[in-house]
This record gives structure tokens, C-alpha cells and sequence, in this order.
């Protein structure tokens, strides 16, 4: 029997989003996969999941995008959870730098967690989210310093994003998938 072009090539991508409560994950994630920002705050409890196909040269891939809680009450999340990842999204908020600092802390903990084959290769991505406030002017964070950080990771991509005003989000989930495949 002839299996359809697309299931051949269906390619489903684990994603994890990590990062301290309230620089905008679930945000991120609903303005990429819904379209939709909302004003109000409502954390995340546990880790929920949304899905979202896109098409990466002559593949159709599906990533599965997961959502988690920043706020450490709210984690429950065990080890299982965390392996078979294909690619881990950091997010910080450039306008707050406790968020920046905890960087560090959210990588380590998704490498010992995720126990991957090779945690010097395992692909990382940066968003520096909510660059919109204050038409950038209360940023915290500069761009130069957030670079110098990923690159000292091993030369994670950094983007700078806006849930709110719809920028740069695409771009930054288009090399999610793109590292995400390299790494399968
Ligand atoms: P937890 O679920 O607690 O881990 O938080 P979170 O990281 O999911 O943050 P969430 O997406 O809930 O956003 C927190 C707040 O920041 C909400 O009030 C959002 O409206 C706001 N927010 C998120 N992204 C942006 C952004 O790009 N710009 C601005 N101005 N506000 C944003
Ligand atoms: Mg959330």
C-alpha cells in the first residue's frame, strides 16, 4: 500500500520552553501558534502542549511545542518529561536581569534532567522577549551581553522577540525546527 508523501516525511519535533515566571513563554507560544496576545497574566500550572506544522525544505515537520511553569510552586515536572527533547527554547525578559542570570540555571537544570547523548551539542535557543516595552528604553539587558552569553554556550542563536507586537516570533521558531531536525 502507498503510504502519502506527507506521512513519510512527517517529522514530529519535541520543544521544551523554559525560563522564569513571566517573561512571556505561554505568550510567546500563543502569538506563534494562535496568533493572540493578551495583556493579562495567568501562569502556567504543570506543562501543557500545542502543535504547530511547518514546512522545512522538502520536509513537513510538527513541532510540539511545550509550555512550562516558571513559577517553582507550579513545577512538577519529572526527568521523563525533559528526555527525547529535540530542542530547548530559553526565555528571559531583557527588561527584568534576574531573568538573564537564571539563563544558566534553566540549561543546567534541562541537561541533567533531559540527560542527552551530547549536552555540548544538544541545540539551545535564546529569546530575549518583551523588547517592545517602552520602545526599548527600560531594557535591562543589551543585545551585546545576551550574544556574549550564547556564545560562550557553544554558540546558542539568540533572538530578540515581542509577543505582543508579533516580532521576530516566526523567524525564532523557524530555527527551532531547523536545529531541532539537524539534531534528530
Ligand atoms: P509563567 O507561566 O508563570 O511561567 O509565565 P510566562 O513566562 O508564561 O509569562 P506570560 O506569557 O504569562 O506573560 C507574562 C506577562 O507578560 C503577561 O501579562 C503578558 O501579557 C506579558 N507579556 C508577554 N510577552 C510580552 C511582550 O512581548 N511584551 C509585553 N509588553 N508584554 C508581554
Ligand atoms: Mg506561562
Amino acid at each position: 500500500m502507498d503510504v502519502p508523501v506527507n506521512f513519510k516525511r512527517r517529522n514530529l519535533l519535541k520543544v521544551i520552553v523554559l525560563g522564569d515566571s513571566g517573561v512571556g513563554k505561554t505568550s510567546l507560544m500563543n502569538r506563534y501558534v494562535y496568533n493572540k496576545f493578551s495583556q493579562q497574566y495567568k501562569a502556567t500550572i504543570g506543562a501543557d502542549f500545542v502543535t504547530k506544522e511547518l514546512q522545512l525544505d522538502d520536509k513537513l515537520v510538527t513541532l510540539q511545542i511545550w509550555d512550562t511553569a516558571g513559577q517553582e510552586r507550579f513545577q512538577s515536572l519529572g526527568s521523563a518529561f525533559y528526555r527525547g527533547a529535540d530542542c530547548c527554547v530559553l526565555v528571559y525578559d531583557v527588561n527584568v536581569h534576574k531573568t538573564f542570570e537564571s539563563l544558566h540555571n534553566w540549561r543546567d537544570e534541562f541537561l541533567k534532567q533531559a540527560n542527552p547523548d551530547d549536552s555540548e551539542t544538544f541545540p539551545f535557543i535564546v529569546l530575549g522577549n518583551k523588547v517592545d516595552v517602552d520602545g526599548g528604553s527600560s531594557r535591562v539587558v543589551s543585545k551585546k551581553k545576551a550574544m556574549e552569553w550564547c556564545a560562550s554556550k557553544g554558540n546558542i542563536p539568540y533572538f530578540e522577540t515581542s509577543a505582543k507586537e508579533d516580532y521576530n516570533i516566526d523567524e525564532a521558531f523557524f530555527c527551532v525546527a531547523k536545529i531541532a531536525l539537524a539534531n534528530e
